[in-house]
């Protein structure tokens, strides 16, 4: 199998490394395009996959083309591979927004893969939820996960419209979290802590608690049941959150994720 990153930025050098530590492909397999000769400088150094910068000298070797450029670069990338790319090809696109019906009549590739990571693919605890079109086969699912979970985990949904969700949950999640943290971090730093130790604090707090909620199959509520007792010091804060309507708050937040995925998708649906 030969796969072609084409956008060498943030995300698309992140699955490039996964795929490459993973030993799923060999070097000579993996390819990266990207239009910007710095871009293809810096590539030049990295020694674990190829360097493209013409689409004719890659995109038609490719058995998977993974897309990581920007939405609005879509319809111009489009318009550039139409001619190179073939059906038996598979598209792989994380471009926020950007619907499969786009990809499909804009390429004329029926075999499609969009998919919405999140930034700790960065660091291999990635999750990628990911839709397919009908086309594409069983063994080809199976490659497919395999690659997305090279960055971490992976969730097949049934429609584009959970993809808009998962935006709104995994997507944009980690900002929510980094938000609790800050929070927190101000608070301990307020009590008197050093930045220091406000962030081992806080960053061992998060650890921990994290762990064990993915250890276990007690749900948040039985934790935060098995840590409050009556009367005592989590309860107070616990109390404190609910008074200020701090569930609900967090809820209407990722739905404001949500719905703004949604907004883009009419916004590049002409792309
Ligand atoms: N970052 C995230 O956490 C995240 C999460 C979910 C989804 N995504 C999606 O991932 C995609 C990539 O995001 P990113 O943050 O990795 O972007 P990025 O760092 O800007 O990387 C995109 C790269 O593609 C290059 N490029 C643009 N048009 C091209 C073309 N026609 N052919 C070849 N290369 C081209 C860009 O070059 P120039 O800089 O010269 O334009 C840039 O190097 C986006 O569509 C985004 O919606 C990102």
């Amino acid at each position: 199998m030969k796969v072609l990153v084409i956008g060498a930025g943030n995300m698309g050098l992140t699955y490039a490394e996964g795929m490459s530590k993973s030993k799923l492909l060999k070097k000579k397999n993996i390819m990266v395009l990207d239009k910007s000769e710095e871009k293809l400088d810096e590539l030049n150094k990295i020694s674990h996959f190829d360097a493209y910068k013409e689409f004719k000298d890659c995109v038609p070797k490719a058995d998977i083309i993974f897309i990581a450029v920007k939405p609005y670069h879509a319809e111009d990338l489009f318009k550039t591979i139409k001619d190179l790319v073939n059906p038996k090809q598979i598209i792989i696109s994380i471009m926020a927004g950007v619907s499969i019906a786009s990809i499909k009549t804009l390429t004329g590739v029926p075999k499609v893969v969009r998919a919405m990571p999140n930034l700790p693919a960065q660091i291999g605890k990635g999750l990628t939820s990911y839709v397919i079109t009908p086309e594409v086969t069983e063994t080809e699912l199976l490659a497919i996960k395999t690659l997305l979970n090279t960055t971490g985990k992976s969730l097949r949904v049934g429609n584009e419209k959970l993809i808009d969700a998962s935006t709104g949950i995994s997507g944009s999640g980690p900002a929510y979290v980094f938000y609790f943290i800050q929070s927190m971090m101000e608070a301990a730093l307020k009590m008197g802590f050093s930045k220091e130790d406000s962030t081992l604090l806080v960053g061992q707090t998060f650890e921990g608690a994290i762990a064990l909620f993915n250890q276990s199959d007690l749900s948040p509520n039985s934790w935060m049941e098995r840590v409050a007792s009556k009367g005592g010091t989590t309860r107070a804060a616990l109390d404190s959150m609910e008074d200020n309507n701090v569930n609900e708050l967090i809820k209407e937040a990722a739905f404001a994720a949500f719905n703004r995925a949604i907004e883009l998708g009419k916004e590049y649906q002409n792309v």
